[in-house]
Formats: structure tokens, sequence, C-alpha cells
């Protein structure tokens, strides 16, 4: 079984691979619009706190742990586990179910960035009076079932095309290919965003802290989202770890991950708010932000039709890249636990988040009325798996590595492929320590919070 496990052609590929899964609609769709509603820099600040002192720590943790154990997330528990295995294995059957509710609702988002480039093609966008016009169009086109699941199942198709050629042919490739055309298109679009806020609202939007908007829900919302955009808490890159050569130097691959993560996600906030704010638009839209806003400004751009395409092409790419991760770690699970092959179990893997896909691809249509605590079906997968389980599986992470695992042992893993040294080892017990208290002790008091214990 060990000689079968593929790998990285290279560290640079992981590196791509990984980030590629990190930078997704995450960045581009939902930092915005979070931030939007949430009253922009001091949101900001938090959600850097929380990516800097929980998000990196866990996220070297769940690498290190899959390079340690060459394993899917259940079979690395199984074997790894000292005492309680059942437990454990139960949360790595956390970290599948996880990965299936996000497939389920991401998908639809990153149909619905596919659809908006042949909407570009045709035409369709830029074509916008006013901000009101193409939010109307926006509503037409989401509440349209066969339009919605049309694009829905492109894209389910599109993710699992990639991810039945394998992690050297599929996933690297396409990572390699795609990820610098993304950095191209962002980059522009950024320069061109700041030239349109002639006023620099944008920029104080997003710069100058106004802590008056700031409550315990906020704080959530910047910890899951942390979890979130950096793909961590549910094994996804504890299988991309698994796939990694044991002398790559993991904490300079997670320092990098978490960097170019960070840096585009406020990339792709300065192209947006300069743009909304350039323009007069209200930056707290919602989940639509991107869909019902920024068409219009497009429209007012002389060469718009060309932005917009180039916008949702960067989209569609960021979504394609974090689908195939979510779908390579439900595959490899499957490879570890069933006898069947990476073939066979893409199609049925891929079927079934199609299927759990279809309710969320509804709600904004013909189901929009089918709630559950005043939620949509589309948002209560959002909320529980955002929110919720992707910080209790950092939890988790975090409590194995640190608690189960021998400090030794983890050490020695992270220290591999690099010459010790004072400054290394520094680190190491710097990281060590965020792991083991600050990281889980922030977690649980961000969880008691909205419990209304404390
Ligand atoms: N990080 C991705 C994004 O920001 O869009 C989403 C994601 C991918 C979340 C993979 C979780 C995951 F395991």
């Amino acid at each position: 079984m060990e000689e079968t496990r593929e790998h990285w052609g290279n560290k640079l590929g992981f590196i791509l691979a990984a980030a590629g899964s990190a930078v997704g609609l995450g960045n581009i769709w939902k930092f915005p619009y979070i931030t939007g509603e949430n009253g922009g820099a001091a949101f900001i600040i938090i959600y850097l706190l929380c990516i800097l002192l929980i998000g990196l720590p866990v996220l070297i943790a769940e690498i290190l742990l899959g390079r340690y154990a060459q394993k899917g997330p259940i079979s690395t528990f199984r074997n790894y586990a000292k005492r309680h295995k059942k437990i454990w294995m139960a949360a790595g059957a956390l970290f599948f179910l996880t990965g299936f509710i996000i497939l389920g609702y991401y998908n639809v988002i990153a149909g619905w960035s596919m659809g908006y480039v042949f909407e570009s093609l045709s035409g369709h966008i830029a074509g916008f009076s006013s901000s009101g016009d193409a939010a109307l169009h926006f509503q037409k086109l989401v509440s349209n079932p066969l339009w919605i699941l049309f694009w829905h199942f492109v894209f389910v198709a599109t993710g699992g095309l990639v991810v039945y050629f394998g992690v050297k042919n599929g996933i690297e490739r396409i990572a390699r290919l795609l990820m610098p055309i993304f950095f191209l298109i962002l980059i522009f679009l950024v320069i061109w965003g700041i030239s349109l806020d002639s006023n620099g609202k944008g920029l104080a939007f997003l710069f100058k802290p106004d802590w008056s908007t700031i409550s315990f829900k906020t704080v959530l919302i910047a910890l899951g989202h942390a979890f979130f955009t950096l793909s961590v808490g549910m094994g996804v890159l504890l299988t991309y770890g698994s796939y990694l050569d044991k002398n790559d130097n993991i904490l300079f691959c997670g320092s990098m991950i978490v960097v170019l993560d960070t840096l585009i996600a406020l990339m792709a906030g300065l192209a947006i708010f300069t743009s909304v704010f350039g323009m007069g638009f209200n930056p707290a839209e919602g989940p639509g932000l991107v869909f019902n806003v920024l068409p219009a400004v497009f429209s007012m751009m002389p060469g718009g039709s060309l932005f917009s395409l180039l916008f949702f092409t960067l989209l569609s790419i960021a979504a394609l890249t974090s689908t195939i991760s979510i779908l390579e770690m439900l595959v490899s699970t499957l490879l570890d636990e069933t006898r069947f092959s990476r073939h066979h179990i893409v199609i049925v893997v891929s079927a079934l988040i199609f299927i759990l896909g279809i309710p969320a691809a509804l709600s904004f249509g013909s189901w929009s009325n089918i709630r559950l605590f005043d939620r949509t079906m589309f948002d209560i997968m959002d909320y529980l798996s955002a929110n919720i389980l992707l910080p209790l599986g950092g939890l988790l992470i975090a409590v194995f590595v640190a608690w189960v695992m021998k400090k030794s042992t983890v050490l020695n893993e992270l220290y591999r492929g690099i010459s010790e040294n004072r400054g290394l080892c520094r680190t190491g017990n710097v990281w060590f320590f965020l792991l083991k208290f600050v990281a889980p002790v922030l977690i649980v008091l961000v969880f008691l919070s909205i419990t209304g214990i404390i």
C-alpha cells in the first residue's frame, strides 16, 4: 500500500496545489462580503490575528500529521491514536462529512462563477445602467433551476475530471498552469480598482478600523473564516501533506501557503472595495456582492466586458483548485478504506456531491422558503461547516498533534530535511506552544461565547 501512494513532483508543486486549495471563493467571494458586512478594517485585524495565532499553527500541524502518517484522515487516526481509537476515527469521519457538506454548497457558487464567464462572453454582463439591473439579472439567473443546476453539474464534473487523473498528472499540473494566470489577472484588477478610488474611500474602509462594529459573533465569523480560507480543519491539507516528500520543509511550505492566501484575500478586497466605493455602491451587499455589484461596476468601465470576463474566469479558477482539493481528500479517504479504484470512487463521489448540492442550489429560487432556524439549506450548510465543523476539526488536529502525539516525534517530523539550528528550534517551540495552548483555548473560548456560556 505504502509504495503505491503518489507524491508531488516537487515542493513547488505542493505549495501551488495547497495554495490553490486555500485560495478560492473564500478569498474572492466570501472575504470581501463578510468584511463588508462586519465593518471593514477592524474585522480584518481580528481575522489576521486568527490566521496568525490559530490558523497558521494548526495548518502546519495538519500538513505535518499527513506527512508523518502518509494516509488520509481516518487511517491516520486509526494508526496513530494510542487510546480512544474509535473516537479519533469518528473525528476522521467528521472530516469526511464536512468535506461533503462544503463541496455541496461550494460547487453551487463555483457554478455561478462559471456561468458568469459565459454570461460575460455572450455580452449579458456589462450592459447594466444601475446596480439594481445587475441584481435583477443575478436574481433571475439564480432562481432559474435549469441554469443553476446546469452550472452546478458542469463544475462538479470539471473537478471530478481533474481528480480522476490523480495527484501529479491532474491536480499538480492544473495548479501549476492556473495559479500564475490567476495571480496576473488579480494584479491587473487591483491596479484598475485603485485608479477608480479617487477619494480613497475604499482604502479607508479596508485599512481604517472602526471597533464599534465588533462583537463576539464577529470574532466567531473571523475565526471560522480563518479556517475556511486556509482549508484547515477537515483533513484536506493532511491529505496533501501525505503526498509530500520527507525532505521538504514544512515550516516554510506552510508559511508560504498562509502568506499567499492572506495576500490574495487582501488583494481581492482591494480590487473589489476600491471599485465598489469608486463607483458609489454599497459594500454590505452580502453573498451577492461580487455577482450583484461588480457587473454594474464593470458596466460603467470602458472595456467592462473584458474585465468581467477576466474577473469571473479568476473566480472560477480559484474555485476549481479548491474543489479539487476537497474532492481529493474524500477520494483518498475512500482509497485508504475500500478496495475500489480511484476512477470508480471519483465518479460515485462526484455524483453524490451533485445530489447533495441540489438543495443548496435551489435555495436561491424555488426552495428559498424551505428553512430551518430561519436559514435556507444553503445558509445552514455554510454556517455549520465554516463556523462550527472547521474550527472543531482544527481543535481536534491541534489536540491530536500537541497532546496525543509525543512532542519529540512531532518536532522530529517538523525538522526533517532542515539542518537544525538554534533559531529553528526556537521557532519550533513557539509553534508547539501556540498549537498546544493558545489555539485550543481560543477556539474553545469562541465556541463558549456563542453558546452564551461566557
Ligand atoms: N479555502 C477555500 C476557499 O477559501 O475558498 C475553501 C476550502 C477548501 C475550505 C478546502 C476547506 C477546504 F478543506
